[in-house]
């Protein structure tokens, strides 16, 4: 997959540019705050619907602009010169638009165009909380298929109306209601349950094998790493689970089972990585499980999306940069940076310098 083109229209300080891209990598480079971010953000959005800053789709919009809009060009080794395009009105709504065409479902624009971002705070997703864990293979898995986008959906707006029972319950109010109504409730839920777990845990599965083997590269055969996915459950005893703790919950006033609680266990040589492994080697293990979701993006679909870094490089050491580097080789890779010297060997690719919201050659 080849992002070609893209192309912001008050886009947060990026009053209006088109950023051109070539096959290999792309470098864009500025100082803080300058928009490079931003950039990316934007061509992530065209993949994934949503940005990885958690910030409102609002806050897009340039300071004192009415609308925002990213639009990017790109091909696949099917089809050449396709569109994506997303804008976010101050009123509060978002037009999503594909080769000239509305698109109205979330589910028929994630996934057309596939890209990875690798981005500081993935460095640290062995360790963070188990949301991140969670986040890391909902993003992949709804690049490649759009029914467990409508199935994530779905679970969101039951798990809503769950825990709103709940806190009515929770409050005293209308008991009656609720026993009756709840049940029919859990029943979604755990429907759901089973679907979403099973589809994450044969995802974990495959993230583990292709990890392992990275992994095992990247510390010439030292090290094993292993993911596994903690949560797989039926529908039988998700339901079940949900009717013997509903006195609890009431306690509580929310759902406290299902697939917003699951975890990825992450072991490197058998160990708990989260507690025991060292800095380097959780960054190591982060590192394996963004080129992981790459080969499985490659397995799935025939070739490979598109990796953004953001600022990623400079992260990390020089052993572990040049074997990102090595697991890039031959895929469109854009690169945002601060440093001016580090990438002298990459100065036959394309540098865009990125200033005060506007790029330039
Ligand atoms: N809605 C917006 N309108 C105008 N500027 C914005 C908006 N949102 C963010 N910015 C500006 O974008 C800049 C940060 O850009 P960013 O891409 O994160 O920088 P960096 O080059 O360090 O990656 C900041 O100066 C911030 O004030
Ligand atoms: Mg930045």
């Amino acid at each position: 997959m080849i992002c070609k083109s893209s192309t912001y229209t008050n886009f947060r300080n990026i009053e209006g540019q088109t950023l051109y891209f070539d096959d290999g990598i792309n470098i864009i480079r500025g100082e803080n705050a300058q928009g490079k971010t931003n950039s990316l953000e934007g061509i992530y959005l065209c993949a994934q619907g949503r940005s990885h800053r958690s910030s409102k789709e609002r806050d897009f919009i340039k300071f004192g602009s009415e609308f925002a809009k990213v639009f990017i060009n790109y091909s696949s080794n099917k089809r050449q010169d396709m569109t994506l395009g997303v804008t976010y009105t101050q009123s509060g709504r978002k037009y999503c638009e594909k080769n000239g065409v509305s698109v109205t479902k979330m589910s028929g624009f994630i996934g057309n165009f596939r890209a990875i971002l690798f981005t500081p705070e993935h460095l640290s997703i062995v360790k963070n909380g188990p949301s991140d864990r969670r986040r890391f293979i909902d993003c992949a898995l709804s690049q490649l298929s759009p029914s467990y986008v409508v199935d994530l959906q779905t679970y969101a707006r039951v798990l809503i109306q769950r825990n709103r029972l709940l806190q009515e319950a929770h409050e005293k109010k209308s008991m009656e209601a609720f026993y009756e109504t709840v049940g029919l409730w859990s029943e979604k839920m755990a429907l759901l349950c089973e679907k979403i777990s099973a589809v994450r845990d044969e995802y974990v599965n495959k993230l583990s094998f292709f990890c392992d083997r990275i992994f095992a590269d990247m510390t010439q055969n030292k090290e094993k790493l292993t993911l596994t996915y903690r949560g797989r459950i039926t529908k039988e005893e998700s339901l079940r689970q949900l009717t013997e703790n509903l006195e609890r919950e009431i306690r509580y006033g929310a759902t406290l089972y299902g697939i917003h609680k699951d975890d990825i266990e992450i072991k490197i040589n058998n160990r708990e990585a989260r507690v025991f492994a060292s800095q380097g080697q959780q960054r190591s293990a982060a590192l394996s499980m963004k080129l992981a979701e790459g080969e499985i993006s490659n397995e799935t679909t025939g070739e490979y999306p598109v990796f953004l870094f953001d600022d990623i490089l400079s992260e990390l050491d020089s052993g572990r940069r040049g074997y990102i580097m090595s697991g890039i080789s031959g895929k469109q890779v854009i690169i945002t940076t601060c440093e001016e010297v580090a990438y002298s060997q990459l100065q036959k690719n394309r540098v865009i310098v990125c200033r005060e919201g506007k790029f330039f050659r």
